[in-house]
Formats: structure tokens, C-alpha cells, sequence
């Protein structure tokens, strides 16, 4: 008779396959150039074989009946040390805590399994009655069960749903700003623009611009309207990739009314940042203003006085076409080491080439006090200065020389939103 392999030369075999397949799948997919996340799913998919190989090579003992506590006696530590791995590895990688409960969750269902297989058999019923109540023990258990569980999820509450269904269409007459705002912030959400559309910090998706950073508030509201409406006819900046082209929805004229369409236009209008340039672009290759070559040109005509949208406004009249001031006093852009004006009482100590946005923004809008820099942010739409600023800083900082882009801003916080409002940072009129 041949004699049966010992588990140890089987262990071996087995360990040894599998480290064979595992570096040929590592190295060898290396080679081909497959991603590494591919690469560490084989060798993962290897070596769960390897455990199961190995599990189906143990030697067969002898069955026996065992205890609960023998049962257990091994199970439960294993599977306790395996929960706190498991634990800690999920959290190592960065999955939510939810996933974390989830992952140990199946470890232990495991466990239970095991124990379940390794239980005593059941004695078999005497009588008709016996195995009824056995079966209907089992069912009312599993719906005991299944109810509990369920009753802690979110729950569908019909009155809630026929409410938001049945909620009166926006009216607008008779509501003041704020309360506008707060309406079209409700449209915003119930057309789920945040399911494509960041607002700074909020929403879930980056399909399209986050028009918070974007900043869409500067923009005139017949342009927004526009936007919205016909969503084809002016393309985002970064986003004329043929899937980004067709994404943003064109049914929201038919879907909106008027009133909806205004009131959702004027909480888009609030989105402005007075700290930071506006930035384009799809997240991860996103760009500001300061460098954007279009917005340069567009720049250089407000500054000379050719922008139709800012009539009578000339930086140029005074801070010179070529940079060379016209009139004296007035800032020499082509200086990079030019300080901030010491005529305003939140003066800071910074050169030019390194004013943060807030700076650049301050003084174009509200101007340098009794000087002839009047704060034009009270009659020209800020769209336009902030276009005039990025063009300005080309005097001393040519785009054609520059080696790198300004990094993009980091997104604002609720609170640095919040504190915005609350220590005046935006004029009124808001332009
Ligand atoms: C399915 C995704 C999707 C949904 C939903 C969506 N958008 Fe868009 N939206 C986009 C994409 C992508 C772009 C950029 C491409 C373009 O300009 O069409 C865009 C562009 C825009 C722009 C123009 C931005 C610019 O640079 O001028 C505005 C404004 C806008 N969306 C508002 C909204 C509003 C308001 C809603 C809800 C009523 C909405 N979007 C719903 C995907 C979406
Ligand atoms: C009527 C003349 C005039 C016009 C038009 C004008 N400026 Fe000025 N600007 C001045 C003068 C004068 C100063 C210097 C103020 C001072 O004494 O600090 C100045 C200062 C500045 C400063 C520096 C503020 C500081 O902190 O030192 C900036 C930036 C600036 N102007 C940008 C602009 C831009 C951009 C425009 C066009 C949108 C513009 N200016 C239009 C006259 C003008």
C-alpha cells in the first residue's frame, strides 16, 4: 500500500507552489506592466488558496463530539486576534469607521459559522409537535432578528416624501434677500446640482467645476441664467473633454419655473471668495487666474480702458500702458519689491511679488484713502478687477518667464466662509 504523504512534506508543496505563483504573478506582471494594485490582487488571490490548500491537507483527526467550550476554546481567540488585525488594517488604509465595523462584522459571521459546523447534532424530534416548534422558533427568531436590524436604518417616511412633493412652488414676491437665497439654495438641492457641482467644501462630486472656488458669484446673472439653461453653448474652462461636454444637464428649463430660476441664480451669486483669485479647472489639474492666458488678455483690456462691462475705468491712465506710472505716486507694477501702501491702516509688510489675493483684491476694490486709487469695487463689477489685478502683476512677472503656476488655493472652510459675512469682508453693493 502506498504509504500517505506526512502534512508536513505536503505543507511544503504548498507553501512553496504558492510562493512559485505569487512572484510569478508579481514579477512577472511587473514586466508586462500591470498596475500594482493588480499585481497585489493575484498575489492576495494565491495566497487565500494557500490557506485553503493547506486547510484541506490537515491531517483528518478523529471526529468527536465536543463540548461548547472545546468548541470555542480555539475559534474564539483566533477570531478575536483576526477582528483586531483586520481592525486596524482597514483603518491603516483609510476606510471609514462604518467599513471598519463592516470587515470585523464578516469575521465574526465567520466565526459563528465555525462554531456552527463543530456544534453537537441535534437530537432528532419525538414528535410532530417537537419539530413544529423547532421550525417556528427558528423563523420567529430570524424575524425577530431581521426586524430589529432594519428598524435602525434610515427609515422611508411617506409624509416626508408627499411634503417635499408637495411642497408650494417657489414664489418669490414678498420674500427679502435672505430668504431668496435660502430658496435657491433648496432648488440647488432638490435638482441635485451637488450630485456634479462642489460649493467650496460642500457637495460630493468634482463631474463639474466646483463653482464655490470657481467663484460664479462674479459672473453677471444672464450669465449664469444662460449656463443653466443652455449649458452647451459656453464651455467651463478644463472641462471640454467630450464626457464633460455632454454631462451637465439641458432639461432645467423645462424643469424650473421662473421664480425657481431666479431664486437659484441669486444664492449662485453669493458664491464669491475675497481672499483667494478664482480657479478653473477639474480637480487635480486645476489652475488660478494669475496664470490663465485668456484671462490676461481679457485683463488687459479692462486695465487700458477697452473692456465695454467697466466703461470709464483706466488703470492704465495712471499706472501707465507699459507699467511706467503716469501719474506720481501711483504704483510702479514693474517694481517687484514695491511695498504695500502705508496710507491704510491694515498695512502689511509685503512685497509686491509676494501680496497674498486678499491684498490685491482690498485695494482695487476699496482703493487707497484719500489718493486718487478710488475703491472702484463700489462701481465696476468685480469680475473685471479681478481680471485687471491678474493682469497687472504681468509687469514684473511676464507670463512667458514664468517657470512655474501660483499653487491653486486650498478650499475655504465653513468657518473662513462665515467669517467672511461676519467681519465685512464683501462690499455693499455686492458688484
Ligand atoms: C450630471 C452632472 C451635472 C449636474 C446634475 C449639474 N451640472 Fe452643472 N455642469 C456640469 C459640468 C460637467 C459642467 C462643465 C461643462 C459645461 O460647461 O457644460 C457644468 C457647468 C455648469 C455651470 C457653468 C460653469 C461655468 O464655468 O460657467 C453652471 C453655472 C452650472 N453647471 C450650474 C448647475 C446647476 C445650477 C445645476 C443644478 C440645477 C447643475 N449645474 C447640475 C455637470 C452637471
Ligand atoms: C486715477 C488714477 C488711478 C487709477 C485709474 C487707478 N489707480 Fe491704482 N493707484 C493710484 C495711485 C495714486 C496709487 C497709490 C496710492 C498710494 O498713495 O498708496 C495707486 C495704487 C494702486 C495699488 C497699490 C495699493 C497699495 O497697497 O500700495 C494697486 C494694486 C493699484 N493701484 C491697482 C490699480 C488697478 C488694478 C487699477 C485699475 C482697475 C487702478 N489701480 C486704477 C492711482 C490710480
Amino acid at each position: 500500500m502506498k504509504e500517505e504523504k506526512s502534512f508536513g512534506k505536503k505543507l511544503v508543496t504548498i507553501v512553496g507552489g504558492a510562493a512559485v505563483l505569487a512572484s510569478a504573478f508579481w514579477f512577472g506582471g511587473g514586466a508586462v506592466g500591470l498596475p500594482g494594485g493588480i499585481r497585489g490582487g493575484l498575489a492576495g488571490l494565491v495566497f487565500m488558496a494557500m490557506i485553503y490548500a493547506i486547510l484541506l491537507a490537515l491531517p483528518k483527526g478523529e471526529l468527536k463530539e465536543k463540548t461548547f467550550f472545546q468548541n470555542i476554546r480555539f475559534k474564539l481567540p483566533v477570531a478575536i486576534v483576526l477582528g483586531v488585525i483586520i481592525w486596524f488594517t482597514a483603518g491603516a488604509f483609510g476606510f471609514p469607521v462604518w467599513w471598519q465595523i463592516e470587515f470585523v462584522a464578516f469575521a465574526m459571521v465567520g466565526l459563528l459559522y465555525f462554531i456552527i459546523l463543530d456544534m453537537r447534532a441535534l437530537k432528532v424530534e419525538k414528535s410532530a409537535a417537537d419539530w413544529s416548534f423547532r421550525l417556528i422558533a427558528t423563523y420567529a427568531l430570524a424575524s425577530v432578528l431581521f426586524i430589529t436590524i432594519t428598524a435602525q436604518l434610515p427609515q422611508f417616511d411617506p409624509a416626508y416624501e408627499l411634503e417635499k412633493l408637495n411642497k408650494p412652488p417657489v414664489k418669490l414676491s414678498g420674500l427679502a434677500g435672505p430668504e431668496v437665497i435660502a430658496a435657491g439654495r433648496e432648488v440647488f438641492e432638490n435638482n441635485k446640482c451637488f450630485n456634479c457641482h462642489k460649493v467650496f467644501w460642500e457637495g460630493n462630486s468634482d463631474r463639474g467645476p466646483n463653482l464655490g472656488t470657481k467663484q460664479i458669484g462674479l459672473y453677471p446673472e444672464d450669465y449664469i441664467k444662460e449656463q443653466i439653461l443652455e449649458p452647451r453653448k459656453i464651455q467651463s474652462p478644463g472641462f471640454d473633454d467630450p464626457k464633460s461636454k455632454k454631462a451637465m444637464p439641458t432639461y432645467y428649463g423645462e424643469d424650473l419655473s421662473d421664480d425657481e430660476l431666479d431664486a437659484l441664480v441669486a444664492y449662485l451669486k453669493t458664491m464669491r471668495d475675497p481672499t483667494h483669485i478664482p480657479v478653473e479647472g477639474k480637480f487635480g489639474e486645476q489652475w488660478t487666474w494669475w496664470d490663465d492666458p485668456k484671462i490676461l488678455e481679457e485683463g488687459q483690456k479692462v486695465f487700458e480702458g477697452l473692456e465695454p462691462a467697466t466703461e470709464g475705468l483706466n488703470c492704465a491712465v495712471c499706472h501707465g500702458k507699459d507699467g511706467i506710472p503716469m501719474m506720481t505716486g501711483a504704483l510702479d507694477f514693474r517694481n517687484e519689491n514695491n511695498p504695500d501702501t502705508d496710507k491704510m491702516p491694515d498695512h502689511i509688510d509685503a512685497k509686491l511679488k509676494d501680496w497674498p489675493d486678499a491684498l490685491w483684491y482690498r485695494r482695487v476694490t476699496r482703493g487707497v484713502d484719500n489718493t486718487p486709487m478710488a475703491p472702484w469695487g463700489t462701481i465696476f463689477p468685480h469680475l473685471y478687477l479681478w481680471k485687471a489685478e491678474a493682469y497687472a502683476r504681468t509687469f514684473h512677472d511676464p507670463l512667458d518667464k514664468r517657470t512655474e503656476k501660483r499653487p491653486v488655493p486650498p478650499v475655504p472652510t465653513k468657518e473662513e466662509i462665515e467669517s467672511w459675512k461676519k467681519e465685512g469682508m464683501f462690499l455693499d453693493p455686492l458688484l
